[in-house]
């Protein structure tokens, strides 16, 4: 098979990829890639705070709603990222928001938001990147505008509000730092186990984890902790995304052919055990060429050389990395 997203629906799963607005509707090959390999689209940056919400009270769903189109026209599902997120807040919200109108703010923003997209949306990452063990909180929260404002219950709120808002969709909590096996991957594994069973026991309308999947390169991998973890939030009754994958080669060796080898023993070792578990329904890589790919920036190499960390190329060529997900499947 041809494509990633057939050799994942063989499967029972789900492929697909992040991508923006100005670089699918400027280049036509990455169209013809994103066409040919994905089953899901989700926008990598459009539907933040930043994008959607200009101004207090503007929602700007222009860019976001370009995507979803283009989803939509070529038969892909269309994924929310994200609702409640520390990071990519507009400019103006430090300046407005506070504790008397934080909960105002939130409610408003997730039910336009989610109202929008009702009965269009695959799933929604309500909440993201929630839990830092390392900001010394006891409950392992991080420390975050809404944690200050509204206290740990913000999480649970969220996820409320969206589910009134759009009562079909999947509500997922998507979290990065959960795959190795340094040990404060195990901590905030974890902590996030403790924030699920946390969110389940009271109710809570949530659906599925999204494992951001951001891989080092050079970061062992716990295959026993791993699964563990996994099996641990599926008998919570929650489905699991692995929702940005992608392997840095930020700090591997500039060969060229070694580096895309280690990236592709990555990809494949990864998929091989997460997708062990049957819980598992869906995979997103975080952009699909390394033309576009975050990591040119947030990842860049000591060496000047350009990161190669997807599964195709430049030229959107396959690369072994394409394969060892293939394989994977
Ligand atoms: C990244 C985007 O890819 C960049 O374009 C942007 O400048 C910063 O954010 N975890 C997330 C994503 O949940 O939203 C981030 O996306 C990557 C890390």
């Amino acid at each position: 098979l041809a494509s990633l997203s057939k050799r994942a629906a063989a499967k029972g799963l789900i492929y697909g990829v992040a991508c923006g607005r100005d670089v699918l509707a400027s280049d036509k090959n990455l169209q013809a890639s994103i066409v040919r390999q994905c089953g899901v689209l989700t926008p990598e940056n459009e539907l933040k705070w930043q994008f959607v919400r200009p101004r207090p009270d503007v929602f700007d769903f222009s860019r976001a709603d370009w995507i979803a189109g283009f989803a939509r026209t070529h038969n892909m599902l269309f994924r929310g990222h994200a609702l409640v997120w520390h990071e990519q807040l507009p400019e103006w919200f430090k300046e407005v928001v506070n504790r008397q109108n934080a909960e105002k703010f939130l409610v408003e923003h997730i039910t336009t938001v989610t109202k929008h997209y009702a009965g269009k949306i695959h799933s929604w990452d309500v909440v993201n990147e929630a839990i830092k063990p390392d900001d010394g909180l006891k409950s392992g929260l991080r420390q975050t505008p809404w944690l200050k404002f509204l206290g740990p219950d913000y999480i649970e709120l969220a996820y409320r509000v969206a589910a009134q808002a759009d009562p079909k969709a999947m509500l997922v909590y998507n979290e990065n730092g959960l795959e190795h096996n340094a040990p404060e991957y195990e901590v905030k594994r974890t902590a996030v186990l403790k924030l699920l069973e946390r969110l389940k026991s009271r109710g809570t309308p949530i659906h599925a984890l999204g494992i951001q999947s951001h891989l080092l390169g050079d970061a062992s991998l716990n295959p026993k902790k791993l699964r563990n973890f996994l099996s641990n939030v599926a008998s919570l009754g929650l489905k699991i995304i692995i929702s940005e994958l992608d392997v840095t080669d930020q700090k591997l060796p500039s060969d060229t052919v070694v580096r895309d080898r280690i990236v592709a023993a990555k990809y494949e070792d990864y998929l091989s055990v997460v997708l062990d578990e049957r819980a598992v329904i869906a995979v997103l890589t975080w952009g699909l060429s390394d033309k576009y790919s975050w990591l040119s920036k947030f990842g860049s190499r000591s060496d000047g050389a350009p990161v190669r960390p997807l599964p195709l190329d430049l030229n959107f060529k396959s690369k072994l990395a394409w394969n060892g997900i293939a394989r994977a499947f």
